[in-house]
């Protein structure tokens, strides 16, 4: 039985749910730009480019010299190991650029799911062994919170008792580590939308895992006051023959968080998981339009779902910088919009259009 409570000291407590609650600031979300090398390269084919840290750089760049006035609708941005340490051209570090323009620099902590022995076909995530030494690091080159993905995939017998508590404890090991480095963890339990199953499954899965998360963040002592969490939308699986409405979406997404996700938690921040950027704009809108208690910031957290009309806009090219930072703005505007429930359906249009991402593997 529990005799002791060992959370962070009041100190840490208050810078921790500090930079949590400026991550989600009203109408503020974060810019995932922690795409791994690997993933780097399957983007760069899409338009032809070659995957060198020249041109990841020439990238990232972009993205972060765009016009400072994206800061009022971008709280952070998360970063990939090597994205921390390049510069721009005029030989500025990246995460000064981001903290000149009032953008807080975050960090991809976890290196990677490995496969879950003895599960059926799942994973875990791994990178605890040296996790405290490299969040010191991060704290000390400038980066105030991390991101730890672990995934689970729904299928007639899956996600198991063994990966969902298996995933649930190393997340909180995860979130317990960064705080005890005043870094303020994203919590990711990734469910993926590979699969036919439909909403409802979604919606009982998602209510399981998040249960079951919590339950080990309580065990951890983790604070949550001063923890992010990055759920998927509950949506019916990509190869679902059932197309559910952005209202249906919202309210199976809304009533699974209320379900499980204490009001201690400052935010709710939505992994856009293959959706367009036209529908993950939707959909967190309709979420932020159920008419029911919501105690916490429901804002976004998007990697693709703000990047593809960016990214295709620039295809390589110099010339085309500002169009492609423009279409980050737009993006970022309408998000922005959406996470206060103001977003009009079909008001942006972006170069990449409805276009979808069909997730295949578990990479990220
Ligand atoms: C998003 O940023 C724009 C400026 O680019 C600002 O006018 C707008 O108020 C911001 N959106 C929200 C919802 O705060
Ligand atoms: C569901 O929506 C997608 C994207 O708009 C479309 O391509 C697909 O045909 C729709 N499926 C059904 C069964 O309506």
């Amino acid at each position: 039985m529990t005799t002791y409570f060992y959370y962070p000291n009041r100190e840490m407590q208050e810078e921790l749910a500090c930079i949590a609650k400026a991550l989600v600031a009203p109408g503020k979300g974060i810019l995932a730009a922690d795409d791994s090398i690997n993933v780097m390269s399957k983007r760069f084919a899409v338009i032809g480019l070659e995957n060198t840290e020249e041109n990841r750089r020439l990238y990232r760049q972009l993205l972060f010299t765009t016009d400072a006035k994206i800061s009022e609708n971008i709280s952070g941005v998360i970063l990939f190991h090597e994205t921390l340490y390049q510069k721009t051209d005029a030989g500025m570090p990246f995460p000064e650029v981001l903290r000149k323009k009032g953008i807080i620099p975050g960090i991809k902590v976890d290196k990677s799911p490995v496969p879950l022995f003895g599960s059926m076909d799942e994973f875990t995530t791994q990178g605890l062994d040296d996790l405290p030494q490299r969040c010191a690091q991060y704290k000390k080159d400038g980066c105030d919170f991390a991101r730890w993905r672990c995934v689970l995939k729904v299928d007639k017998t899956t996600p198991s008792f063994q990966a969902m508590t298996e995933n649930a404890n190393v997340l909180a090991r995860y979130a317990a580590i960064c705080q005890s480095q005043r870094m303020v963890p994203i919590v990711e339990p990734d469910i993926l939308t590979v699969g036919d199953h439909d909403i409802d499954r979604c919606q009982k899965v998602t209510e399981t895992v998040l249960s079951t998360l919590f339950k080990a963040l309580l065990d951890h002592h983790v604070y949550l006051e001063g923890l992010l969490l990055r759920p998927n939308m509950v949506t019916a699986g990509q190869n679902s023959n059932k197309n559910n409405t952005a209202a249906e979406i919202g309210l199976a997404t809304i009533l699974s968080l209320r379900r499980t996700v204490p009001p201690a938690v400052p935010g709710i921040l939505f992994l856009s998981g293959g959706q367009s950027e036209e529908e993950a704009s939707v959909n967190l809108n309709a979420a932020n339009n159920v008419p029911l208690c919501k105690p916490w910031a429901l804002s976004f957290c998007f990697g693709r779902a703000l990047q593809a009309s960016a990214m295709r806009s620039w295809g390589g090219k110099k010339d085309n910088m500002l169009t492609a930072q423009n279409e980050l703005i737009k993006r970022a505007k309408a998000n922005s919009l959406a996470s206060i429930g103001k977003y009009m359906s079909g008001s942006v249009e972006g170069s990449a259009g409805a276009e979808r991402l069909v997730i295949e593997s578990v990479e990220s």
